[in-house]
């Protein structure tokens, strides 16, 4: 049983999962639920890690490990780090600009941002605050056809030049503690309000003077008296396009110039699909366990995807990074880079810019550290073969 610090110092976290316990004592249980939560019974939540667990890994000896190097080239631009923060929604919920801080934490490392249609702070907002960032942005598809179009000329006009379309959230996943802590849409149930009075710093922080954040991207299609966060949720779930499918995908793809991602393929003929329809990369993921409960670890399913698409179009990974080691495991299956969820959530829940930071940094150290020790100290020559025992085999779909 590993015992973690007791206070809230976030600097004094050796782990992100020392992290988590400090977000989890900070937190009111509402938000810590919304944060850590998955679907159903949670089983593919449990996967992500057991994935990571079932990879072994066979260093060599007696290699000079007086550098490492851990660089990635990635959409034209050279990262520090085969990292990126991934898109999460209602962020600002957990502490007050959450995005803004993430966002900052990110562009002091050189890491892209990526910034969610769901998000607290808006594009502009982010761009104003963050001039430098390199800021990707997740798109929800949208029903209404002029919201999405000024979605996409508000990404264009701040400059991001790289578009995520998320592909397996159309509609949300079977999220009972959501249906339990809520009587209605963002409605606290009563036993949650009072749990909110039990967390004095988090309100200060978060909720004073103004209550939950309103969704900085859409707050402007909502109608007039329905610009609350209550008002926002009903209209995304209302405007998500359930007719999502691959013509639909063809259609953005003339419609975006830049780079395009298709975030939530697990199947390899979908990754083959995005190679034929023009796509820059995708994301191999579950969603973190939040949507179909059962799918398997989005680890497990890299190295067939990695087989038919490595080096057709960039190949990101996400859903249960905690560790460096894990960061390398999923370089040395084929993944270009990792994107991060919760792992830096818990930081900024913990610590704003400076608690994101640490989460990056802990993240770094350990990826280093790892390559030294498995006697790989340089990323790009990390591969499957040298360097790696499965435990468990590789998924392999026919
Ligand atoms: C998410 N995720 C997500 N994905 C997305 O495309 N748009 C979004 O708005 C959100 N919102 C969101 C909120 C929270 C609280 C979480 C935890 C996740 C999914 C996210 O981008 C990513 O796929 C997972 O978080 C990866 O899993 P880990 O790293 O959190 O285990």
């Amino acid at each position: 049983m590993r015992r973690y610090h007791s206070g809230t110092d976030f600097r004094r976290a050796h782990s992100i999962a020392e992290l988590a316990a400090m977000a989890r004592r900070r937190l009111p249980h509402f938000a810590w639920e919304y944060l850590e939560g998955g679907a159903e019974e949670e089983l593919t939540l449990a996967r992500n890690r057991q994935g990571f667990s079932d990879i072994g890994l066979l260093p060599r000896t007696l290699v000079s490990c007086l550098k490492t190097h851990t660089q990635r080239s990635l959409f034209g631009t050279e990262l520090p780090l085969p990292i990126a923060i991934g898109p999460t929604g209602y962020n600002g919920m957990l502490y007050r600009d959450a995005d803004l801080h993430l966002a900052k934490a990110a562009t002091e490392r050189g890491l892209p941002f990526t910034l969610s249609t769901v998000s607290t702070s808006s594009l502009e907002q982010v761009v104003a605050a963050v001039p430098e960032v390199n800021l990707w942005f997740q798109l929800y598809c949208l029903r209404d056809p002029a919201v999405q179009h000024d979605l996409l000329q508000r990404a264009k006009a701040v400059g991001c030049k790289t578009l995520l379309l998320t592909s397996d959230a159309v509609l949300l996943g079977n999220r009972e503690w959501d249906k339990r802590n809520f009587v209605r849409p963002r409605q606290l149930s009563l036993r949650n309000k009072l749990d909110v009075l039990r967390h004095p710093r988090w309100m200060q922080q978060a909720l004073w003077p103004n209550g939950l954040p309103i969704l900085g991207n859409v707050e402007r299609y909502l109608p007039e008296g329905q610009r609350t966060i209550a008002g926002a949720a009903h209209f995304i779930g209302s405007q998500m396009d359930t007719g999502l499918d691959w013509q639909a995908l063809a259609r953005l793809r003339e419609k975006w110039p830049h780079q395009l991602i298709l975030k939530g393929v697990l199947h390899p003929a979908d990754a083959e699909k995005a190679i034929a329809f023009g796509l820059d990369g995708i994301v191999v993921s579950n969603h973190g366990g939040r949507q179909l409960d059962g799918v398997p670890a989005s680890i497990d399913c890299l190295p067939a995807i990695a087989a038919v698409a490595k080096g057709k179009l960039s190949i990101l990974l996400d859903s249960g990074v905690r560790h460096g080691t894990d960061i390398l495991k999923a370089c040395a299956l084929g993944a270009d880079t990792v994107l991060l969820g919760r792992a830096t959530l818990y930081g900024v829940a913990v610590g704003g810019q400076q608690g994101a930071g640490h989460a990056l940094d802990l993240l770094a150290q350990e990826l280093r550290l790892a390559l030294s020790l498995l006697g790989q100290p340089d990323l790009s020559q990390l591969d499957r073969h040298g360097v790696l025992l499965t435990t468990s085999s590789p998924l392999t779909v026919s």
